[in-house]
């Protein structure tokens, strides 16, 4: 039995709603396995400019500060989008969360799904056996390097800065996630052209001969982008900075067939924060056809971040079962879409064994069904 404190930020735009049917699976587990998860919510993101000014108010901190877990929705609101100089911004209340809290290593699993082959816009050849890690280094680098504009508006720069001690506490995350999978690590940079990259070589290649088992390997990133789409099999674990493995994470999502499917945990030393990779995705917001399958996928994550390795292998399953079977929203299938809460709910009952025999998407009440 175990206890938890799980401190939700909605956020923006489908936030809510997709991390709405997170709560429903954490609280279908905490009933299976008699644990109980308590929720305090706290604003993040545009919800938070409009009712405080600060996108990250001091309390949604201390708040996450106090917490087991966070279980973040998304944030982002097209009010700011086109303002490249507003000086509040959504997206500023994940990134100061992510520094605050030291969450500095993002960890980004990539699978395929059989049942999904057909969207993606891969071959099937190319998409058998797709399983890989992304471990994206997430509170240092260009992100959060010293920036300036010029007075005239006419010169502008980014700092990228990275310290070896950096580079090595996620490395260290990395390795041994690599050793308890297929043992291989693959370190993408640009040594080429980057002081930051030769620093992140220099400190894998040291690392390395720590850990004689795994097999690292070194790629550019542009040759790493092709890599990804000519032949993602080969890849086990990816260990990157912090804007590479932005764009990488993206491009990955591609693979599996929707941006939508891509859960991701923030780690630090003493917080986790976990999220879907997905953004705001305003144009569906309040529509409940937004896909659950990332957030739910995270709360899996989660679950394992607690010890909880039946119960995060149920929800895994569970979401299995719904893509199989053809409980999916529309960004998978746009003829025979479900609701976000109608797939969140077929997960819950999978896991809580409440699925009725030979069920499937087709004689479903109709009335759940959406065709957009
Ligand atoms: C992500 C997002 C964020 C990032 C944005 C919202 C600031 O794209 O988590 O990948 O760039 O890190
Ligand atoms: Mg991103």
């Amino acid at each position: 039995m175990m206890n938890k404190k799980i401190a939700v930020l909605f956020g923006d735009g489908v936030g809510p709603e997709v991390t709405l049917q997170s709560i429903k699976v954490l609280n279908t587990v905490a009933a299976k396995y008699g644990h109980k998860f308590g929720y305090t919510y706290g604003l993040i993101g545009a919800a938070a400019i409009d009712e405080t000014g600060d996108p990250l108010p001091q309390l949604t901190i201390d708040m996450c500060r106090d917490s087991d877990a966070i279980l973040f929705g998304a944030v982002g609101h097209p009010k700011y989008d086109n303002d490249p100089f507003a000086r509040v911004r959504p997206e500023h209340g994940l990134l100061r969360l992510r520094k605050e809290l030291g969450l500095f290593a993002s960890i980004r699993p990539v699978n395929s799904y059989p049942a999904l082959y057909h969207i993606s816009p891969l071959k099937k050849k190319q998409l058998m056996g797709v399983d890989f890690i992304i471990y994206r280094e997430l509170s240092s680098g260009i992100y959060f390097g010293k920036k300036e504009i010029n007075k005239e508006g006419t010169e502008a720069s980014d700092v990228s800065i990275y310290t070896r001690n950096e580079i090595e506490r996620i490395a260290k995350k990395a390795f041994s996630a690599a050793l308890l999978r297929r043992k291989k690590l693959t370190l993408v940079d640009k040594t080429n052209v980057l002081a930051t990259s030769k620093l992140w070589r220099k400190t894998i290649q040291e690392m390395a001969s720590g850990y004689p088992d795994v097999k690292v390997d070194y790629l550019f990133v542009d040759n790493a982008a092709m890599q990804l789409i000519m032949n993602p099999s080969q890849f086990d674990v990816i260990l990157t900075d912090n804007m590479f493995g932005d764009i990488l994470s993206d491009e990955s999502s591609v693979i599996c067939g929707s941006l939508g499917l891509l859960p991701s945990a923030s780690i630090g030393e003493e917080n986790a924060l976990f999220e879907p990779i997905h953004g705001s995705y305003p144009k569906a917001a309040g529509q409940d056809i937004a896909n659950p399958v990332g957030s739910i996928l995270s709360v899996a994550m989660m679950l394992d971040h607690f010890g909880l390795a039946k119960e995060a292998k149920d929800v895994r399953e569970a979401v299995g079962w719904t893509l199989t079977n053809g409980f999916v929203s529309q960004d998978i299938d746009p003829v025979n879409a479900h609701y976000t809460s109608t797939i969140g709910e077929f997960v819950s009952d999978f896991i809580s064994n409440d699925i009725p025999e030979n069920i499937n998407a087709k004689n479903i009440a109709f009335g759940k069904a959406t065709i957009i």
